[in-house]
């Protein structure tokens, strides 16, 4: 009997151990798995305040509707989302909606995140369960009426949410499927990118969208951001390692690429980038050239700005704008050439540099100009867009001085 009990033992437990310590494998595939999807989504950089603990939230996010802080999406249980189960958090992700059945505001990109499958949102929520608990309460949103009423939003998701998963187009091959998941879902590269309406909703058009104050220029425009008619592998570059020859990833762009991208298989970047590239290519409207300013007036901006470029930029950026070893061209440079030229004014008076990336280790900088006035940023730029084969809208110092 004793030996019929022990054998019964010992085979459950030849049986047991391996699909325990399998179980065990399994999880840390599922956990590193999320890992790489949460990197795709970033979740960490809207979720973690500058100087916090990872994913315990507080970090303020300013939008026409008001400032929105982050909350804590740590396992903590009181302050975080420890006690949220799989099912709830999937509905979160996929339907815009909180455990306690509330609606999500869209600041949560979960307008990208329902294309995630629901196999890959249990793999980020394995990953935020296996990420160190941190209590931490955070204070509440900063709303203008009427977005500060929760429950409205519930009207919003009715008239421009679509909730679903991504479907593969048969049509397309792997690569191409992979870079659309990517893009539209985990990656949710338009809701910085597109265009909004009214009510904030998406749409696809040859203007981008607005963030941080700096412009997203349009992913639908080759004159914009659209990769449709560039050399693949310098597509893949630019994304990778934040720098392809003339072409630096600048302000959040510059973040995105640091905090997400570059983390990302090569495979999966070429993926999107081969998505990217059949974007349809909408035509930006045509540049007004001067902007109602009389001929004298524009004549004296560039007489201006002229001077500031030789004084402050020519040795870096050459004296036709061609580049040098220290900075990127801005002759025939897209980006100087945006209709909405708020980057580049940005980058004048805040200076800034592409990420460090493995592709790109030391970039170099560009200093602040914080002693130019609107008039001077105004002339210059104005400059640096009509000048040199360049052909875009004069600035005027009010459009500066919009950007502060
Ligand atoms: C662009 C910034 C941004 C990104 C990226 C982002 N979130 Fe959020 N998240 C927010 C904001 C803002 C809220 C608050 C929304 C609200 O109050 O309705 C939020 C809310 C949440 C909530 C609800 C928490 C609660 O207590 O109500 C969860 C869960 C969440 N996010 C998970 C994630 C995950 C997982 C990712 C990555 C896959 C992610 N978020 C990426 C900004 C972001
Ligand atoms: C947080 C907002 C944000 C997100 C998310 C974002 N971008 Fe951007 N992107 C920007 C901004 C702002 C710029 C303009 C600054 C610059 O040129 O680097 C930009 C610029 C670009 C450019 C043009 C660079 C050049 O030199 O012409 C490309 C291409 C681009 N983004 C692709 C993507 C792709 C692909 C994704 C998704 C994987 C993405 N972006 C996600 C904000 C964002
Ligand atoms: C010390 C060198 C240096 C000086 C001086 C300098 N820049 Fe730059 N600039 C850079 C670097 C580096 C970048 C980042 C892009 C790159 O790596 O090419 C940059 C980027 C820019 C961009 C953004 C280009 C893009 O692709 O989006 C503009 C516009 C610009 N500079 C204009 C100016 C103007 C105008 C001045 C004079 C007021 C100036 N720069 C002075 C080094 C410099």
């Amino acid at each position: 009997m004793q030996q019929r009990i022990l054998a019964a033992i010992l085979l459950g437990l030849t049986v047991l151990l391996p699909a325990l310590s399998a179980a065990a494998e399994v999880d840390e595939d599922l956990i590193a798995h999320g890992e790489y999807l949460s990197r795709a989504a970033n979740c960490i950089s809207c979720h973690t305040a500058r100087g916090g603990e990872d994913f315990a939230g507080g970090r303020r996010l300013g939008t026409d509707f008001g400032t929105f802080v982050t909350p804590n999406i740590t396992p903590d249980p009181e302050t975080g989302i420890g006690d949220w189960t799989r099912e709830q958090f999937r509905t979160a992700m996929h339907h815009g909606r909180r455990a306690d059945g509330s609606p999500l505001y869209p600041a949560c990109p979960y307008t990208s995140f329902t294309r995630i499958s629901t196999e890959d949102i249990d793999a980020i929520h394995g990953y935020l369960q296996s990420v160190t608990a941190v209590r931490q309460e955070n204070p509440g949103h900063n709303l203008g009426f009427p977005a500060s009423v929760r429950p409205l939003q519930r009207i919003w998701q009715r008239l421009y949410f679509e909730a679903g998963e991504f479907e593969a187009d048969p049509e397309q091959d792997d690569s191409w499927n992979r870079g659309a998941y990517l893009v539209r879902g985990a990656a949710h590269c338009m809701v910085c990118h597109a265009e909004r309406g009214r009510f904030g909703e998406e749409r696809e058009s040859a203007v981008g969208g607005h963030v941080q104050g700096w412009y997203a220029p349009s992913l639908h425009a080759s004159r914009e951001a659209g990769l449709q008619n560039w050399d693949e592998d310098d597509a893949v570059a630019l994304l990778w390692a934040g720098k392809a020859g003339d072409h630096a990833t600048l302000g959040p762009m510059g973040d995105v690429v640091y905090d997400s991208l570059q983390h990302l298989d090569e495979d999966d970047i070429r993926a999107m980038v081969r998505y990217l590239q059949t974007l349809p290519d909408h035509e930006p409207e045509r540049p007004r050239g001067q902007a109602g300013m009389s001929q004298a007036r524009y004549d004296d901006m560039l007489a201006r700005g002229s001077e500031i470029y030789e004084n402050r930029c020519m040795d870096c950026h050459g004296r036709s704008g061609e580049g040098t070893e220290a900075a990127g061209a801005l002759a025939g440079n897209r980006s100087v050439m945006l209709n909405d030229p708020t980057n580049v004014i940005l980058m004048i008076r805040q200076g800034g540099y592409a990420p460090s990336t493995a592709g790109n280790p030391r970039p170099f900088g560009m200093p602040p100009f914080p002693d130019l006035d609107n008039a001077d940023i105004a002339a210059l730029v104005t400059y640096i867009r009509g000048n040199w084969g360049n052909t875009a809208d004069a600035v005027s110092p009010t459009t500066v001085e919009r950007t502060r």
